[in-house]
């Protein structure tokens, strides 16, 4: 066994009917393949109907699954809303909602418009606020229960960093949506928890984090204590588990899976890993040198 494996017993989410937002692509699109091999439905979503099209066919395909795309910009109250009824529409209920969706860039934030700024909150924060809502309000109309919601936002939600700060400030705001619902919509057997990933390989990701040469001179695994990079399946390992009924008890949780990275840039006295194993003898002298003086 390792953490390229699939961690879940054959039907673990049999009779869940899941959807995926900007399931079409990346880490959503890996995560919604576990999904359906572990017996779900999943329903991907996101503004191009094309590559939804494709993606869908290609699981389906792989899987055995049921795949279904739906045309919808979070960003919009009302596509929201009919992209759900699409979806019950076509599954009957639905019993989870991950909030995958995102845009980001990096940038000085002094180069931004103000349209700019926006773009990045709208689609993460005010998306997530859209699907929320609209999958909340329904769940709790229609008295539905066993559900669940499971945000994607980063570490940086809690660090905050320079040169994405539209990107940290929106992902700050799902991770106190996802803590303050966990508790609000608890009575109406919700459950709402967040996974924050380091450094996962994507295209979309990386073709706006790291453009150009970016890509070869930085090399993300090195900010990294376990020195590599996520694979796609360890993070869909964990985003079945949260929202299978394993995880009955999570609730609330925010679940870092990123080989210690963010910790690694906190620590004041980190930095100390570039000093030469044979150069600890001739520090330690010189500390206890000065014990009695
Ligand atoms: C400055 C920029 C810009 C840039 C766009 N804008 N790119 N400003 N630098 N590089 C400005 C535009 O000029 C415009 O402002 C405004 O932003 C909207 O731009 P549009 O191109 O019209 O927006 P749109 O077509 O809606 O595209 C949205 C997008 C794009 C966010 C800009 O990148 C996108 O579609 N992204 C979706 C996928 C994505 O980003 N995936 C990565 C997720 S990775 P003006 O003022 O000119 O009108 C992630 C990782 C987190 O989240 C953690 C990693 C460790
Ligand atoms: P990605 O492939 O670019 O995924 C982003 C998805 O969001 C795309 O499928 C995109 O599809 C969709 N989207 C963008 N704007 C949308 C809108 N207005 N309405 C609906 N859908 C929209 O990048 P990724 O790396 O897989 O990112 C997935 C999630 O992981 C994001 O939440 C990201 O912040 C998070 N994350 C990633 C990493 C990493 O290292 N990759 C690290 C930490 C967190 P369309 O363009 O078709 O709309």
């Amino acid at each position: 066994m390792n953490y390229k494996d699939k961690m879940l017993r054959d039907g673990a989410l049999k009779g869940k009917n899941i959807v995926v937002t900007g399931g079409g692509s990346g880490l959503g699109k890996s995560m919604s393949r576990y999904f359906l091999e572990l017996g779900a439905k999943v329903a991907i979503t996101s503004r191009n109907i094309e590559k939804l099209k494709g993606t869908a066919k290609e699981l389906e395909a792989e899987t055995g699954g049921t795949c279904l795309p739906v045309q919808c910009d979070v960003r919009e109250y009302d596509q929201v809303e009919s992209m759900r009824d699409q979806v019950l529409e076509a599954f009957g209920s639905v019993d989870v909602l991950l909030n995958n969706a995102a845009g980001n860039f990096i940038s000085p934030t002094e180069r931004l418009s103000h349209r700019a700024f926006d773009i990045i909150i709208d689609i993460v924060l005010k998306g997530t606020k859209n699907c929320t809502l609209a999958f909340g309000k329904h769940w709790i109309n229609t008295k539905y229960t066993n559900t669940v919601v499971l945000n994607i936002v980063t570490t940086y939600a809690w660090t905050g960093s320079a040169y994405v700060v539209p990107s940290a400030t929106a992902k700050a705001g799902v991770l106190a949506m996802t803590r303050s619902l966990g508790v609000e919509w608890a009575k109406y057997g919700m459950r709402f928890n967040a996974i924050a990933p380091g450094p996962f390989p994507t295209k979309g990701a990386w073709d706006r984090l790291l453009p150009g040469e970016l890509k070869d001179k930085i090399d993300m695994a090195k900010q990294v204590p376990l020195a590599r990079v996520g694979d796609h399946q360890e993070l869909a390992n964990l985003a079945a588990y949260l929202v299978s009924d394993f995880s009955a008890y999570v609730n609330g949780e925010v679940v870092t899976l990123d080989g210690g990275e963010w910790l690694k840039g906190a620590g004041q006295f980190n930095l100390l890993e570039q000093i030469p194993e044979e150069m600890w003898d001739q520090l330690e002298a010189m500390i206890r040198a000065k014990k009695n003086k």
